[in-house]
């Protein structure tokens, strides 16, 4: 038998595996990576504890402004930059694999799997006629050949041609970390919401067919572009909201933005990306508003925030959101965080870190319980999400030299 199928073999046969889960989401603010102990697989149903997964090692590694740069500008990049951003972000993420792994004091030896999701630049925002399509770039060969380790990466093409949106993806892996005994009941749904550069909800039911998720639109990414704009580039987001705090919301802008966006209007599966919530969204706010200011940080602010309720208060229905669970960046935004209260009220809205989950590490665990579920071939898409035809195992292999 081929040594490298040999390898898989043992691997599938431990009884629990350390898997390195990594991901630079929509934000390129820094690649996060988790390294997990995983024992067994699959989702907890009842008799079958599914896959159990203990944080080991959380590690944030920094992401060079230029490389922001050119990812907040994919649409304008040149095939040839394209080709040679795969590579420099794979030796990033490459890197950023080895610094996690000396941080929690192992050697690349005795990690067993990775699952990197890569970097987006382009991701379809489901409109009509558009085609489906997502690209993500650092390529898993690159970290495969650094590190030593087998790696999965490229983990949306497979849902995409199985017909579905390609994202969001974590709600598989939503309900392997938040289902736990306090998960939703009959009348009651516990959503997970999260707020990288796009915001997507999970929303847990105690049917797993019942269970969706959707992306409701931006979180940080029209903060961090207009953060990045009002400071001359000295703050890259509007740190703990205090641009937005000394504004007063455009409740014309405000109300013209909530209507007229087609995306918001879209009933899911439904996903989107800065293409649709980026620089060109961005200078058609400013010009509607005639200037850049500490007001439209404010209108922004709360446009983010209910373009995240109201699409609860629309597709959650029958029962109704129960309580919200908020992880990722936009957590520490508390502007942002009081607006979703506020319009949330009186449903209650708590960090991720209260029951028991890492709100930074959440998104880099999904990828090490993916590549954890893809190593012993389940299936990880979830059709009610993202539309596909049937579920499929996600993600691609890359295998180090012998
Ligand atoms: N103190 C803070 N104040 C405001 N925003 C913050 C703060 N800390 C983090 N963020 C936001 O969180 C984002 C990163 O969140 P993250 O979950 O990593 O997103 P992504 O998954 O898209 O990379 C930053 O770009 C920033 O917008
Ligand atoms: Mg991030």
């Amino acid at each position: 038998m081929s040594p490298i199928l040999q390898r898989l073999l043992e691997l599938s046969a431990k009884p629990a595996r350390i898997v390195l889960g990594l991901i630079s989401g929509t934000s390129a603010d820094a690649i996060s990576v988790a390294i997990c102990r995983i024992k067994g697989g699959g989702i907890p149903t009842p008799g079958n504890p599914g896959a159990e997964v203990e944080l080991i090692q959380y590690y944030e590694h920094p992401y060079a402004a230029s490389v922001r740069r050119q990812v907040f500008g994919a649409a304008d990049l040149n095939v040839r930059t394209i080709a040679e951003l795969h590579v420099q972000v794979g030796e990033l993420f490459a890197d950023a694999c080895l610094s996690a792994i000396q941080a929690a004091k192992l050697t690349p030896e005795e990690i067993d799997l990775i699952g990197s999701h890569g970097q987006t630049l382009y991701h379809h925002s489901s409109m009509p006629g558009v085609p489906r399509a997502t690209l993500q770039v650092g390529d898993g060969d690159q970290i495969a050949e650094r590190t030593g380790i087998c790696v999965i990466s490229d983990f949306r093409s497979r849902d995409i041609a199985a017909g579905g949106e390609g994202a969001p993806l974590t709600p598989f892996s939503d309900l392997i970390l938040y289902a736990g005994p306090a998960g939703a009941s009959a009348n009651r749904r516990r959503v997970i919401l999260n707020l990288g550069g796009i915001a997507n909800v999970t929303i847990l039911d105690p049917d797993p067919d019942r269970v969706f998720g959707f992306d409701t639109g931006p979180a940080n990414s029209l903060l961090d572009r207009l953060a990045v704009q009002l400071s001359g580039g000295e703050l890259t987001c509007d740190l703990d909201g205090r641009l937005a705090r000394s504004g007063t919301v455009n409740a014309a802008l405000l109300d013209d933005l909530l209507t007229t966006d087609p995306f918001l209007q879209r009933r899911p599966p439904k996903s989107t990306g800065f293409e649709m919530y980026g620089d060109a969204f961005l200078e058609r706010a400013v010009a509607a508003h005639g200037r850049r200011d500490h007001d439209l940080m404010a209108t922004l602010t709360e446009f983010t925030a209910r373009s995240i309720t109201k699409a609860l208060d629309r597709f959650v229905v029958d029962p109704p959101v129960g309580e919200i669970i908020v992880a990722g960046g936009g957590a520490r935004n508390p502007a942002l965080m009081e607006r979703i209260r506020a319009n949330m009220n009186p449903v209650p809205v708590r960090d991720s870190e209260e029951v028991g989950v890492s709100s930074s590490a959440r998104e880099a665990m999904a990828f090490a319980l993916f590549a954890n579920e893809a190593l012993l071939g389940h299936p990880t898409s979830l059709p009610s999400v993202t539309g596909a035809r049937t579920p499929v195992i996600l993600g691609k292999w890359s295998f180090p030299s012998a």
